[in-house]
């Protein structure tokens, strides 16, 4: 892993929410970033952070990002760098509007991810996309500031057991998620609701798992994305589960595979080469419970502090070819790690202006 001479200032867009709070966390110690400057609604701005926010993570916030002022919204920035995690029509003219004034930004949020010249990155299974930046620079004017997206969390765990599986062609997949109450942000869904239940439906979700992958598991032309030939049928589900999204996924390939070789496949997977050095790379990308009763939330969500996907209980499928369950976590791997992800992946792509990770680099 490369060292700055000296650290990013990042700017966070929704702070105080429960995202924004992954990313004061993973930001704390890292060797690349520091946190900058907070912006949250009117409600917390002017306030210290630590007033602001009700912290809902395991400790409190630290000591520096507490007693920083929150911004408003319409605060002139000075980070290069903008970490977002606004609710999704809040950010849509606002992340446009920073990366037109020369901002790079790393988005959350759903507004953008479907643009024909946004990147929608999971730098471990794609990250030649980011070229997709010039294509964007070019379109829109903007000489140094760019746009990126995350994913939707839930697609996280499909999108990476699907990624080494794409040799044997992926013809179709239905997929059944159980998702964590955190993927409701903060407060989120109401106690009334959750508690000894189970809410069969969650706006919007189905269809960002349907389509999305076809994005992120397609190639880059040089000029556009050709999205991956599949059909994917999602359901999915709120279950009373603080971290993390299990999905249940059968799926029909066009080879099928034995499942022996699936299983090799996934623990062969290294990730994308132009990904495997950045800090937050996961390690592993993937790892494969053999416990009959594995992957469970509680249990696998913080495997390889919260970057990795566990995956178990492949086996035969009576209607397609094999199924098996795939867990990530929602607000690290599904939300602020990756965006961390993809920041790092543009710098070091050369994508942030007057930052550069050379070969010889001493930590100031
Ligand atoms: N939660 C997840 O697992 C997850 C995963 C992937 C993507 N995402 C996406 O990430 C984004 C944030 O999600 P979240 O779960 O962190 O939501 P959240 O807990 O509700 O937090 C929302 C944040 O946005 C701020 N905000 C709300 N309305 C605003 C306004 N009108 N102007 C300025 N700031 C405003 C809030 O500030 P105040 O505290 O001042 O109100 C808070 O900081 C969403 O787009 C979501 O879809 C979430």
């Amino acid at each position: 892993m490369s060292i700055l001479a000296s650290k990013i200032d990042v700017a966070i867009l929704g702070a105080t929410g429960a995202v924004g709070q992954r990313f004061i966390q993973l930001l704390e110690n890292h060797p690349w970033f520091r946190v900058g400057e907070v912006v949250a609604s009117d409600r917390s701005a002017g306030k210290p952070y630590g007033e602001a926010a009700r912290w809902v993570l395991a400790g409190s916030p630290p000591a520096d990002v507490a007693a920083m002022t929150v911004l408003p919204l319409d605060a002139q920035l000075n980070s290069p760098i903008v970490l977002s995690a606004l609710p999704s029509d809040v950010a849509k003219t606002l992340e446009l509007e920073l990366a037109a004034r020369g901002h790079v930004v790393s988005s959350n949020t759903s507004s953008h991810r479907m643009a024909a010249d946004v990147p929608l990155l999971l730098p471990d299974l794609n990250a030649d996309h980011v070229a997709l930046v010039e294509v964007q620079r070019r379109n829109r004017g903007w000489s140094s500031g760019a746009l990126v997206t995350m994913t939707n969390c839930t697609s996280v765990a499909l999108m990476v057991a699907f990624k080494p599986l794409l040799k044997y062609g992926i013809k179709q997949a239905n997929v059944v998620s159980m998702q964590a109450v955190s993927g409701a942000g903060y407060p989120g869904v109401a106690s009334l609701d959750i508690l000894d239940n189970v809410v069969p439906y969650i706006g919007g979700e189905e269809d960002k798992l349907e389509t999305e992958p076809r994005k992120v598991l397609g190639s880059f032309n040089g000029e556009a994305i050709d999205f991956l030939d599949t059909v994917i049928s999602a359901a999915c589900n709120r279950v009373p589960v603080l971290d993390s999204h299990l999905v249940c996924a059968s799926v029909g390939f066009e080879n099928v595979p034995s499942l022996e070789q699936i299983k090799a496949d996934w623990l062969a997977y290294q990730g994308h080469e132009l990904a495997r050095d950045l800090p937050s790379m996961p390690d592993p990308v993937i790892a494969y419970s053999e416990v009959a009763d594995r992957p469970q939330p509680r249990r696998d969500r913080d495997a390889g502090a919260g970057m990795t996907t566990t995956i178990g209980r492949l086996r035969e499928c009576n209607l397609l070819d094999v199924k098996f369950v795939a867990l990530s976590h929602n607000t690290i791997r599904g939300a602020a790690g990756g965006a961390i992800l993809n920041a790092e992946l543009l710098v070091s792509r050369g994508y942030v202006q007057g930052v550069h990770v050379g070969e010889a680099q001493v930590m100031g």
